[in-house]
């Protein structure tokens, strides 16, 4: 598949979508999301069987800003291709639901855009971000005939939160001047831990020193974000990471430190000029969710900081802050990103519109 910029591309009709999860706190910024959407209409919500049957308004306990009226009166679905019927499925489940019936839909010929854990590391499944890996898309007619996905049936997945927040900055990098290893500790906030979350007592004034499984995704997802297609299988890039996770009390955005070591040294200075104009692959130009610049830096040495930053380029963009020199290794530097927005439904939705701008979704 080419990598042709987005700008000039508008659909004829928009597409029906269904949001699965749409009760929980990714599927709820999922509905916010596609309210407004110009490409894409929110035909279809659906979850456990604790909400089906009920109208949306009256299941979900809805957490910000306005629930939209068009999503309030739908009723919600079960998470089944019998019960939804359109084409392009937005999943929020939970990666114990996620495995069988995002695999369903994706063999009743839908093509699935995942945020759950269980399909990202496959080697033919893109864990796309298009600002970065665009051409992993490459990968989906070879999923297809693999796994045995009938019409245009795929799955696309988004990373882990806490690894997008780390990547922009690190393909930026990397296409620059080549990445070598990567020390990152993070401090997440409890969004990220779905709804109803961390219980208050444990999070209010302390900092959890640990997430179930969190480290291990940031290191596997990181080196195949910033990997290759190889046109048989995605191979993850040779960097080595080491991840440190931390919750911490924050409400939405995730903070990573990171220290790297790069193939060809660079100062503070070279870093930040590359992170300044760095605006990723043309393919994602243009499209309806992409900000203007994917990197922001930030605009003072005591930021990035969540409550004043994480909604910079709508919750799309990274916001990168105290680049400096690194005295065991190269560079040391701070990133931010909306978790539920980069991290989740809003890189889904990037995903989404690359695939269409790339004529990869069945008709609408
Ligand atoms: N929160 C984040 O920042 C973030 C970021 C990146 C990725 N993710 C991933 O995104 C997914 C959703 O996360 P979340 O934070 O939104 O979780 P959440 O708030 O706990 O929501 C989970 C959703 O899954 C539904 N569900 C649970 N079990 C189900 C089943 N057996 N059948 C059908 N639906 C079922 C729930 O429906 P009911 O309400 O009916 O129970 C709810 O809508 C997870 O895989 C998570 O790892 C989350």
């Amino acid at each position: 598949m080419t990598a042709a910029p987005a700008a000039a591309f508008a659909p004829a009709r928009r597409w029906p979508v269904a949001v699965l999860g749409a009760t929980g706190t990714v599927g709820q910024a999922f509905v916010r999301l596609l309210a407004d959407h110009p490409w894409f209409t929110l035909a279809e919500v659906a979850a456990s069987e604790r909400s089906t049957g009920r109208r949306y308004g009256d299941a979900v306990r809805w957490l910000e800003g306005p629930l939209p009226a068009a999503a309030a009166a739908l009723e919600v679905l079960a998470c089944t291709p019998d019960a939804v019927h359109a084409p392009i499925i937005f999943s929020a489940l939970d990666a114990s639901a996620a495995e069988t019936i995002e695999a369903d839909f994706a063999r009743a010929g839908r093509v699935v855009f995942s945020n759950a854990k269980n399909y990202r590391m496959l080697p033919d499944v893109p864990l796309l971000v298009p600002e970065v890996n665009a051409s992993h898309l490459a990968a989906l007619p070879v999923q297809r005939t693999r796994l045995g996905w009938s019409g245009c049936g795929a799955i696309v997945t988004n990373a882990n939160c806490a690894a997008t927040a780390a990547l922009l900055p690190l393909a930026a990098l990397q296409a620059a001047f080549g990445l070598e290893q990567v020390f990152v500790v993070t401090m997440q906030a409890v969004s990220g831990a779905g709804y109803p979350g961390v219980p208050t007592l444990d999070i209010l004034g302390n900092v959890i020193p640990f997430i179930g499984e969190e480290e291990e995704k940031i290191e596997r997802e990181l080196p195949k974000m910033l990997g290759r297609w190889s046109g048989a299988a995605i191979e993850p890039a040779a960097i080595d990471v080491s991840a440190h996770a931390n919750r911490v009390p924050v409400e939405h955005g995730h903070t990573v430190c990171l220290s790297v070591r790069l193939e060809r040294r660079a100062t503070p200075a070279d870093a930040i000029a590359v992170l300044t104009e760095w605006r990723g692959e043309p393919a994602a130009r243009g499209l309806p969710t992409a900000p203007e610049h994917p990197i922001v830096i930030a605009a003072s040495e005591s930021r990035p900081q969540p409550r004043r930053d994480v909604g910079t380029g709508g919750g799309m963009s990274t916001v990168v802050g105290r680049v400096r020199a690194d005295p065991i290794w190269d560079l040391r530097l701070v990133a931010l990103s909306h978790n539920v927005i980069r991290g989740a439904a809003g890189g889904s939705v990037l995903n989404a519109e690359l695939l269409a701008a790339q004529g990869g979704l069945p008709p609408a």
